[in-house]
């Protein structure tokens, strides 16, 4: 199908969360933090409430009332303490964007600063294990011996690898616009991956119940996870008009974005395997280093996916955190499995290489029969299968295994492979279906982050009534429709559509509305060990006289269940390899060691794949029969094509040139 709001977005006419025309609006603008830790001293906004069209000056001087609950970076001006720089100490209130924006320059603020500390390192003395990662998962396994794995092997690959802080940077940046009722209900257009979520969170954030809270997010400009939360654009707005006593708006500026709309942790990885002279591995270790911020215990998930991947006697996983004196890191396109299967699937091409066993062979015989940290069985698993289509499809045999002989005048060219995983899971949603004139009409809390869920919902109602998609249409991305889980983790789509097939069904049976509630059906689903699998090809060419890197071709093999809409699904696995072509060459934040904060904060600086960074990239699926994941069949899309990729270019890359760049971006500068 072709998405149903594509007119109106290619048209201007798609109205995002700052772009609302309301009466009397209003602005305001933060003043973040100058200093990474210590406490403000004193903040003075006389200057700034004289000056013109100023409404109001917020801080912790005079702390807005928030709820007990109020906590994190959304507990906005209720302590003197500053957490890491960048972080809101201030905003102004004023009549236009400008005013607002030259009052914060105004408002003093006074600091006693303390030492920082910013710098991950796998020595840090306040590295801890932190009780579970995310989304729950317990931080350390271990099963067997690995130690004596790794004595009794035949090959041994120790290897470590290093990730930098990524920033998601959707199109869209976040912005909300607050609009206060006279019963004192808040009416909040905010850009959010969720907007049940959402209210509920802002409503305990500001002490409300949630009824009092409602959450409108019609179009997202992407999110990439950073608008999986409320931001403190939407608790800004809020307080602010209950100041002034009119609407008001926050966006962001992509710098500001950079400090408080979160990050992917860096990581420091390392991987230990040793393998039989068959290639059979006898200990897998996977150790992985990250951070937090003082304010929140945030643990990413960096060794879970080493743990449903390959056979072996032996295995431990582990993860370590430090609380550092910067903003707390978040959720960005396959937290975990991106860079966790970024430093697995390098560290299996090591293995392979010292093996001199084919990488994809390698793989094959290493595959498990039930998932190997649970036992439990496989809903399905087609990753062989999509290593073997790959490699056909990339012409994998002819490739000359041995590197750096492939070379066209002063560039070397390469080839590599890498797995991929993401988790297939749904959370329970409801949904309601009114038939209206022989029309149907599908509501759902839902939101459309740019993947195009109006369009893949309508679809999945027009299936399960039997009508043509053009006789449906989808509402969705309002906290006053049926109550519906997040835009997030790759569930959505399987969340929402289970409820809208249910209620379909309902409808049918009721004649003219249908309602659902999955909360039942999904705590019903067996215990079995759900992923969609993948496999990534890469070829690169490297100039050996500038270390220009060009990645020459793409492709993606991905088994993913029933592929709902065709369109919609290359869009999501070509968006996500393109992102992770972005990991492996060119995306970085550096940390600024000497004042705290990020350096590169904006795009001329951090740089994401531009179309001319593309050249031959392909998405492909095989046709997967699951019946155990929901009414669809369907696994989630919007992750996996993230996943591995920059292990496949990491590994083409020493495929071309013989040397290993372990350490993300593979910039020129670390290939000569
Ligand atoms: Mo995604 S990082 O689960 O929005």
């Amino acid at each position: 199908m072709n998405r149903v709001e594509g007119r109106v977005k290619v048209a201007g006419l798609a109205t995002y969360a700052a772009e609302y025309p309301v009466e009397g609006v209003t602005y305001a603008y933060p003043v973040q933090s100058r200093i990474a830790k210590g406490r403000i001293r004193r903040i003075d906004g006389r200057d700034a409430l004289a000056m013109p069209g100023v409404l109001a000056v917020l801080s912790s001087e005079d702390p807005p009332r928030l709820g007990p609950a109020a906590e994190g970076e959304l507990a906005l001006f209720q302590s003197r303490e500053v957490a890491y720089r960048g972080q809101f100490v201030a905003a102004a209130v004023a009549d236009t964007y400008e005013n607002a924006r030259a009052a914060a320059d105004a408002i003093v603020v006074e600091y006693d600063q303390d030492l920082h500390d910013v710098a991950l390192r796998a020595d840090h003395p306040n590295l801890y294990q932190p009780e579970t990662v995310n989304p729950g998962f317990p931080s350390d396994t271990v099963k067997g011996d690995v130690e004596a794995g790794l004595n009794a092997a035949e090959t041994v690959v120790d290897v470590t690898y290093t990730t930098p802080v990524l920033h998601n940077n959707p199109m869209e940046p976040h912005a909300a616009l607050a609009v206060w009722d006279g019963e004192g209900r808040l009416l909040l257009y905010d850009t959010t991956q969720g907007t049940s979520s959402s209210r509920d969170l802002i409503a305990r954030t500001l002490g409300l119940p949630a009824e009092q809270v409602r959450v409108v997010s019609r179009h997202v400009g992407g999110g990439f996870g950073s608008k999986g939360t409320s931001r403190p654009q939407a608790v800004l707005a809020a307080l602010a008009a209950r100041a002034v006593g009119r609407p008001v708006k926050v966006v962001l500026t992509r710098q500001q974005m950079f400090d408080v709309t979160g990050y992917r942790t860096p990581t420091i990885q390392r991987l230990r395997l040793g393998a039989d002279a068959d290639g059979r591995l006898t200990a897998l270790e996977h150790v992985a280093y990250e951070q937090s911020s003082t304010l929140v215990e945030f643990a990413e998930q960096t060794a879970t996916p080493t743990r449903i991947m390959y056979a072996t006697p032996a295995m431990r996983t582990a993860h370590r955190l430090v609380r550092l004196d910067v903003a707390t890191p978040s959720w960005m396109r396959a937290p975990g499995e991106c860079p966790g299967m970024y430093a697995l699937e390098s560290a299996m091409d090591e293995l392979a290489c010292a093996t001199g066993i084919d990488p994809i062979e390698l793989r094959v015989r290493n595959e498990p029969e039930t998932e190997p940290d649970s036992g439990l069985p496989f809903s399905s698993r087609n990753l062989v299968a999509c290593l073997r289509e790959g490699a056909r499809l990339f012409g994998w045999d002819r490739r000359d295994p041995e590197p750096g002989r492939h070379r066209e005048g002063e560039w070397l060219i390469g080839t590599g492979v890498a797995a991929s995983t993401y988790p297939a899971k749904r959370r329970p949603s409801k949904a309601v279906v009114t038939m209206r004139e022989g029309d149907f009409l599908v509501q759902v809390a839902a939101a459309d982050i740019g993947t195009g869920a109006r369009t893949a919902l309508a679809g999945i109602a027009a299936g399960a009534l039997g009508v043509a998609p053009e006789r449906v249409r989808v509402e969705l991305g309002d906290s006053d429709l049926p109550d519906a889980p997040l835009a997030g983790g790759s569930m959505g789509t399987a969340s929402w559509g289970s409820a809208i097939v249910r209620a379909c069904e309902h409808l049918k049976v009721n004649g003219s509305v249908g309602r659902a509630d999955t909360t039942e059906e999904v705590a019903r689903d067996a215990e079995l060990s759900r992923h969609a699998f993948g496999a990534q090809f890469a070829e690169v060419r490297v100039n050996s006289v500038t270390g220009e890197l060009r990645v020459s071709r793409l492709l993606g093999v991905f088994a993913a269940g029933r592929i709902l809409d065709a369109k919609l699904a290359r869009s999501q696995f070509v968006g996500g390899m393109t992102m992770g072509m972005g990991m492996a060459l060119m995306e970085e934040t550096y940390t600024d060691e000497e004042f705290g904060g990020f350096l590169r904060r904006d795009l001329a600086q951090y740089h994401v794949p531009a179309c001319a960074d593309v050249e031959r990239i392909e998405a492909v699926w095989l046709e997967e029969e699951d019946g155990d994941l929901n009414p669809m069949g369907s696994k989630g899309i919007g992750e996996i094509g993230i996943v591995g990729t920059a292990a496949a270019v990491g590994n083409a890359v020493y495929h071309a040139i013989g040397h290993r760049v372990r350490d993300l971006p593979i910039t020129p500068a670390k290939i000569l």
